[in-house]
């Protein structure tokens, strides 16, 4: 069953279209990775999860549903309801998230109840000296701040947790250390996770599923070895690494030449277009409609005569 459907969403913020009719399914219990390069979305669609987006968006068109729920219709007392019972967020700046005025405990019994078992949550994520409970989050290193956001976010054992890269200013090692227990305590307790990264390889290897955005819409989508491995999209493909093989083992790409768009309407056609290699005339003024290629949903004219040279060539290699 589906968790999170968002259909055809456009947002806008003065003068620039942040979302052109983006489209995301996320099934219970799913872990999904949404990459995509700088400015192509992701943060705007994972705040319109939660309808939490910055005070200057517009919502143009199209729905998010959660659990049934319509985030963009609901009343306010519903609204608060859905953020604090089914959804967690956690953000690239942990501090900005926290309370500073405030100790780490305090903070967490102002969630989780008076009579919560603090220490338990923070066992959970691993801070299991007692002096970080009366710490100030400005007395937290980095990646100590992010593990209390992260014990916050799941403390209600939320449906989905949108994590939009949590761990993009962590260093490497703490990084995979917070990965791998988000990723662990969201398996415990059978939430989504919807998270945000620029980083398609290590996305393919912690997710069920990735979605790819460019220029405001998710342009392939599909479970995650199938998209890094054998990419439908001539944008997956150059962000891939154009060989499978390489992207496979986690070698970093080849930044695709040229510029992403920065639209300020409905793109006329594909967004990609000016970039691509295997552009044609309609694709600068046709909008691709979604297709299936194999596993995959992807927004490409050319998706499925591609995929079947692909095999051409395989076959007669
Ligand atoms: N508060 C805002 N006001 C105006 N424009 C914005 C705002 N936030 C985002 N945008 C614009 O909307 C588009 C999408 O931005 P968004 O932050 O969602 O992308 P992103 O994929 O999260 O990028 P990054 O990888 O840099 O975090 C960009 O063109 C961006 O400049
Ligand atoms: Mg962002």
């Amino acid at each position: 069953m589906s968790l999170l459907t968002v259909r055809d969403l456009v947002i806008d913020y003065a003068g620039t279209r942040a979302l052109d009719g983006a489209d995301l399914e996320v099934a219970q219990g799913e872990t999904v990775g949404l990459v995509g390069e700088s400015g192509s979305g992701k943060s705007t669609l994972g705040s319109a999860v939660g309808r939490l987006l910055p005070r200057s968006a517009r919502h143009t068109g199209g729905e998010v549903v959660v659990s049934g729920e319509p985030v963009f219709d609901l009343p306010p007392k519903r609204l608060r309801h859905l953020r604090k019972r089914r959804l967690g967020f956690v953000f690239q700046d942990p501090i900005a998230s926290l309370d500073p005025t405030m100790r780490v405990g305090n903070q967490l019994r102002l969630v989780l109840g008076r009579r919560a078992d603090v220490g338990f949550h923070l066992g959970r994520v691993k801070l299991d000296d007692p002096r970080v409970m009366r710490a100030y989050p400005h007395q937290l290193s980095g990646g100590m701040a992010q593990r209390v956001a992260i014990a916050l976010a799941m403390a209600a054992s939320p449906e989905l947790l949108v994590a939009d890269e949590p761990t993009a200013a962590l260093d490497s090692q703490v990084r995979e250390e917070v990965l791998t227990m988000v990723f662990a305590l969201a398996a415990d307790a059978g939430t989504s996770i919807l998270w945000l990264s620029h980083d398609l390889p290590a996305m393919a290897r912690r997710c069920d599923r990735v979605a790819v955005m460019y220029g405001g819409r998710v342009v392939e989508s599909g479970p995650a070895r199938q998209v890094l491995g054998a990419p439908a999209h001539p944008y997956t493909a150059a962000l891939a690494g154009s060989a499978p093989s390489a992207a496979a083992h986690g070698v970093r790409l080849e930044p695709v030449p040229g510029r992403p768009p920065v639209l300020t309407g409905p793109s006329p056609g594909c967004a990609f277009a000016p970039r691509c290699a295997f552009a044609e005339e309609r694709c600068a003024h046709e909008r691709p409609p979604p297709v299936r290629v194999r596993e995959q949903d992807v927004l490409c004219h050319r998706a499925a005569e591609l995929a079947e040279r692909v095999a051409a060539t395989e076959a007669t290699a």
